[in-house]
Order: structure tokens, then C-alpha cells, then sequence
């Protein structure tokens, strides 16, 4: 990007202007019908608030050229000054808290952090629906407190809810899991949670959520098997059984305001150029009130990696056609205008298109004027980041964490009984690794190191540089947890083991991961516990047959407050069981 500034003189001016940028920085919400700053708007039919919105919607389509239309197709939409329609971004992430993936969100001095919340798949192990809608309302009231300061925007393409089939996969850490029933049941929730506001108004959306990737998508890149040219063959049973339902709930359950196609084919056809995937099953069987986005660009994949069309006019023309409504990235943009000249596809199927855009956007309110003035319009930084939201992010922690041994109930400790606790491993002392993918920059962080510090005295040994431990620590990691009254040992992955574009060939611990663990239960003078923090399964049966490991924890990606969560469920601030006469008790 841009050019080199080779000389000191440059790089003084490159910082006086990154100074200026930052001072110069947006700091009001981008909307259209700015009625106020310009009286001539309400004129416009489609920024009249009195009438329904079906109405503004085709007054606006009407009032376009065939090139402003396709403006409107692709993720960065195309302002229409003329009109009093500002350039927007739609591409904003919000897995589990306001992400800064995607060019429509933007962290700065006035909203530093958002919550960050446990990667899903812990959060999902909790079972428990009011939770994920609780976190739901949570990031879309921190997301409209950066929307109303110019730092964020309204579409947000989450939740991931498909299904982690092969457990391998290096994205199954975004989604709920394997199970079709708790996916749905995830899926509506933080939808929910997301979208729905406090108005009367059933149609108004709070932030629009979007399930993604429709769909059979579980596979990234293995052993040279990529996403963008899958073909995953699925029968019908196993579609209806097994991955569709995250999505038929989102839709009908959680009325999402969107629905994401996914770069694989299904039987042949790729999900973003398959008719009766798109129109039929979404549109007309589920009937999705809001747009379907592509991936980022899964329609160039359609014609550059699947080869499926001759030309790029023909990708263009069939997945509009097929009832793609919006493209991430731009190649709509490049090729529908020759796609329409060649007869491909009419301009009413591009009208239709932009419709179901603009409608989302003005159930957004961003056709409504000043959006400090609407519901919400109160929301800033100061709802960011609260005391409140951070404790649930805990507390999410909390309820996900799985308990899958403990011998002799060893667990909780005691920390009376402990003079020393010894915390070893790879990921003992993270912070970033906690966060998972599709992240923002959090609040703050509680390590696993520092949480266990808040209660025992503790001494401290990574082990290994990094969780793909080529190199173990093994005499030093033996001699700390030898001299300690009780031992844990932090292991796992992270993004370099598992990630987007990342899938795993195998369940085992990385490099000399088990070799650590062994050795220094080997050598523990006390009891040692494990704690595997991944969003993967590994197999640990060495683990769950070694007599001096007592307890064995999964704790997913934790998010900001991991450690809080784990030294709460170590020392028995919080039981583990997904028993609610013991929480009861607790309580
Ligand atoms: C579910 O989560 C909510 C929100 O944290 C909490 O109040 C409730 O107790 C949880 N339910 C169970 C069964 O743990
Ligand atoms: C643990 O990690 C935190 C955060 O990165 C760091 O400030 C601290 O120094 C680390 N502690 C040790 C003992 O390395
Ligand atoms: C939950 O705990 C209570 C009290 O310890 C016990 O009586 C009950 O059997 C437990 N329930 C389950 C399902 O384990």
C-alpha cells in the first residue's frame, strides 16, 4: 500500500499526517436523509419516516441509474450524492464482541476496546439460550455505541453456525459445535440478542446479524483441499438433518436480517450461483426478510477457481439471477453492467437485489436522519467496555468451561492447602490466544497466570516458546512443579494451529506438548491440573490415563476475562457441573 518514505524527512510528514488523520478522524454515524443539513431531502419519498418502508424502498429504486444500482451490489456501497446517500460500508464482524475484521469497523482513541467474549465454542458449551442472547444484546449495544461515534457500522456478518463436522477444521472454534440442535438453538439466541430492539416495532433492527456460510462448509485448507474449490457431496437426509438447520432456525426462529453463501459448492453447484438453495430454500421456503451476501468474493471464486462460468458476466449474471443480493468485494461491480448488455440477467432482478439491500438498511434506521435522535442515539463510549459487560464476558467463561476429569473430587483446590501453585505451558501466560479469531481489541486481559496470581502465590514457566513447542522446557517445567504444593499446565493451540485457511491433519498436541505434560506430572510433587485451552478437540487419552492428573479442563478460547473464569472454577468460586441444584446451592 502506498508508496515508501525512504527518507527521516518523510517519515516526519508521514506521522504528521497519520497526526492529522487521527485528529481529522470520523466522529459522527454515517446516514442518509440528512434532513436537517438539507432541507431539499424531504422532498424524497424514500426519506419520508410517515410512510411504510416497501414504499421508500421502490421510491429509491426508481430514482436510480443502472450504474448507481450496481453501486448498490457490492459490500462497499456507492454513494449517490445527488440524492443525500453517503458511501458505507456494510462489512462489519461481531462474533463474540465487535471485531475490527472487516473494513466497516475501526477502533481509535475515543473506543479503544470492545468486550471480548469467548470465542464461541466455549460459549456454546454452556447450553445455556439466555446467555447467548444476553451476550447478543450486549456487542449490539456496544456496536451501536461505535456506529453513533463513526467508528462502526450496522450489517455485521455473524454468527458462524456451521456445523463443526470434521473436527479439524481450523474455523470450528467460531461456531457452536457439532450438534444441529444446540446450533439452532445458538443461532437464534445471539441473533436475538443482536437484532431486536426495545421499539414496538417488530420490523426495526437494533444491528442486522447474518448466519454464515451457507452452506456444508467444513473444510479450509487441507493438505491442499480449499474452500474455494470444495464440492461437498451431502445427500438430502444429511442437508435436512444435519446443515441446514442452524440456518433454517436463524431465518425462521431468529428472522435474521441476513444469510451468508459460502465460497464450497454443494452437489456441484456452487451455494452462491444455486437457485434453489438461495431463492427457494432461503427466500421462498424460509422466508428471509433481509439480504443474502456473498463471501468475500465467492462470486470471482465461481468463475477464477471453480471455472463453473465461461465468462465473469456469467458468475455475475447467474448468482444474481440464482437470488444473491449483495457482494463482498467488488466483482458485481466489475461485471454486472456488461452481464445486463449481454442479456444475461434484466435490471428488474438487479431491482429486486437492491431492494432487499435498502430495506435492511432502513429497518436499520439509515434512511431516518440524524441517528442521534433515533433510539439508541444515546449510546457512546461510555457503553462500552462497562463493568457489567466485562463481568458477563466472565461469566460466560464461567458457565462454558468443561470439566472432563476429576479423580477423587480434587478439584476445586484449596487454596489454604497451597503455599505454591506452579503454572506451566504454552499458553499459561497468553492474552491474544484467548481471544480466538474474528477478535477486537478487548478491554483488557486477565491471563490465566495472572487469575490463578489473584488467589495463590504462584511460580511460572512457559514450557515451551510457543504452543507449536519444537523445543520443551522439560527440566526446567519438572523442577518448578517438584518445589510446588499443586501444579497446572496451560496447553492447547492457537491461531497458528488452527485458523482460517488452517485446518489441522491430526488430533494430536502439538510438537512436544504431551512430552511436558508427562514429564511434569511425572516429576509434580503435588496435584496437577490440565487446562487445554483450544477451540478443537485433542486427543488427551495419555491425559485422562495418567494417575497424577487429577483434573482436566477444557476452557475453549476464554476471551478477555479467561483467567478470571479459570481461577474461579480451579479454587471453587464456581462449579463446573451443569448442575443447577449444585449451582443453587452455590448461590
Ligand atoms: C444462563 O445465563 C444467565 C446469564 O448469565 C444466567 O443468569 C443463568 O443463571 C444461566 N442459567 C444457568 C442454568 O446457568
Ligand atoms: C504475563 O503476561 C502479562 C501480559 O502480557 C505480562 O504483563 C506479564 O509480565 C507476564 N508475566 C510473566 C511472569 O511473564
Ligand atoms: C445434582 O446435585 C445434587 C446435589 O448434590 C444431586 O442430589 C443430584 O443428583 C445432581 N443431579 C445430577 C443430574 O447429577
Amino acid at each position: 500500500m502506498g508508496n515508501r518514505a525512504p527518507s527521516s524527512v518523510s517519515s516526519l510528514f508521514l506521522i504528521f499526517l497519520c497526526l492529522l488523520d487521527s485528529l481529522n478522524a470520523q466522529s459522527t454515524p454515517i446516514f442518509a436523509c440528512d434532513v436537517a443539513g438539507n432541507p431539499s431531502l424531504a422532498a424524497y419519498g424514500f426519506c419520508n419516516t410517515a410512510i411504510k418502508i416497501e414504499y421508500r424502498v421502490a421510491d429509491l429504486v426508481a430514482r436510480l441509474t443502472l450504474q448507481e444500482k450496481i453501486g448498490v451490489l457490492t459490500s462497499k456501497l456507492h454513494g449517490v450524492p445527488r440524492l443525500g446517500i453517503p458511501t458505507y460500508e456494510w462489512w462489519s464482524e461481531a462474533l463474540h464482541g465487535v471485531s475490527y475484521t472487516g473494513p466497516g469497523t475501526h477502533f481509535s482513541g475515543q473506543v479503544p476496546g470492545a468486550t471480548s467474549f469467548p470465542q464461541v465454542i466455549l460459549t456454546a458449551a454452556s447450553f445455556n439460550v439466555s446467555l447467548f442472547q444476553a451476550i447478543g444484546k450486549v456487542v449490539s449495544t456496544e456496536a451501536r455505541a461505535m456506529y453513533n461515534v463513526g467508528l462502526a457500522g450496522l450489517t455485521y456478518w455473524s454468527p458462524n453456525v456451521n456445523i463443526f463436522r470434521d473436527p479439524r477444521w481450523g474455523r470450528g472454534q467460531e461456531t457452536p459445535g457439532e450438534d444441529p440442535l444446540l446450533s439452532s438453538k445458538y443461532a437464534t439466541g445471539y441473533v436475538k440478542g443482536l437484532q431486536e430492539t426495545d421499539s414496538s416495532d417488530a420490523n426495526r433492527l437494533k444491528v442486522a446479524a447474518c448466519c454464515k456460510h451457507y452452506t456444508a462448509y467444513d473444510v479450509d485448507n487441507w493438505k491442499g483441499v480449499e474452500r474455494y474449490s470444495f464440492n461437498a457431496v451431502v445427500n438430502q437426509q444429511d442437508m435436512d438433518d444435519t446443515y441446514q438447520p442452524p440456518f433454517k432456525s436463524c431465518v425462521v426462529d431468529g428472522n435474521v436480517a441476513s444469510v451468508m453463501c459460502s465460497y464450497n459448492q454443494v452437489n456441484g453447484k456452487p451455494t452462491c450461483a444455486d437457485p434453489d438453495l438461495l431463492s427457494g430454500v432461503i427466500r421462498s421456503e424460509w422466508k428471509l426478510n433481509g439480504y443474502i451476501v456473498s463471501d468475500c468474493d465467492s462470486v470471482d471464486v465461481i468463475y477464477k477457481n471453480q471455472h463453473y462460468t465461461k465468462t465473469p458476466e456469467e458468475a455475475a449474471a447467474i448468482s444474481i439471477n440464482a437470488g444473491l443480493d449483495l457482494n463482498c468485494g467488488y466483482f458485481l461491480g466489475d461485471h454486472t453492467e456488461a452481464a445486463v448488455k449481454a442479456g444475461l440477467v434484466h435490471e428488474a432482478a438487479i431491482d429486486k437485489a437492491i431492494s432487499n439491500n435498502f430495506l435492511t438498511l432502513m429497518r436499520l434506521g439509515f434512511f431516518d436522519g440524524d441517528p442521534k435522535k433515533q433510539m439508541y442515539g444515546g449510546l457512546g463510549p461510555k457503553d462500552v467496555c462497562t463493568p457489567a459487560n466485562q463481568e458477563l464476558a466472565a461469566e460466560a467463561a464461567r458457565q462454558g468451561i468443561v470439566l472432563l476429569k476429576n479423580t477423587g473430587s480434587c478439584l476445586p483446590l484449596s487454596p489454604k492447602a497451597i503455599k505454591t501453585l506452579a503454572v506451566i505451558g504454552p499458553n499459561a501466560n497468553v492474552t491474544k490466544t484467548m481471544i480466538g479469531n474474528y477478535e477486537g481489541t478487548p478491554c483488557k486481559y486477565t491471563t490465566p497466570l495472572q487469575g490463578l496470581a489473584g488467589t495463590v502465590s504462584t511460580t511460572y514457566l512457559p514450557g515451551c516458546s510457543n504452543v507449536a513447542c519444537a523445543v520443551a522446557d522439560v527440566a526446567g517445567a519438572t523442577k518448578l512443579a517438584s518445589a510446588a504444593d499443586a501444579t497446572v499446565l496451560v496447553i492447547g493451540a492457537d491461531q497458528s494451529i488452527e485458523a482460517e485457511s488452517r485446518d489441522r491433519v491430526d488430533l494430536n498436541l502439538p510438537g512436544k506438548q504431551q512430552e511436558l505434560v508427562t514429564q511434569v506430572a511425572k516429576a509434580a510433587k503435588g496435584p496437577v491440573v490440565l487446562v487445554i485451552m483450544s477451540g478443537g478437540g485433542f486427543d488427551i487419552t495419555f491425559a485422562k490415563n495418567d494417575a497424577k492428573i487429577v483434573g482436566i479442563l477444557w476452557v475453549g478460547y476464554p476471551g478477555e476475562a479467561g483467567g478470571v473464569a479459570i481461577a474461579d472454577v480451579i479454587f471453587g468460586r464456581y462449579n463446573p457441573s451443569k448442575n443447577d441444584s449444585v449451582l443453587k446451592t452455590l448461590n
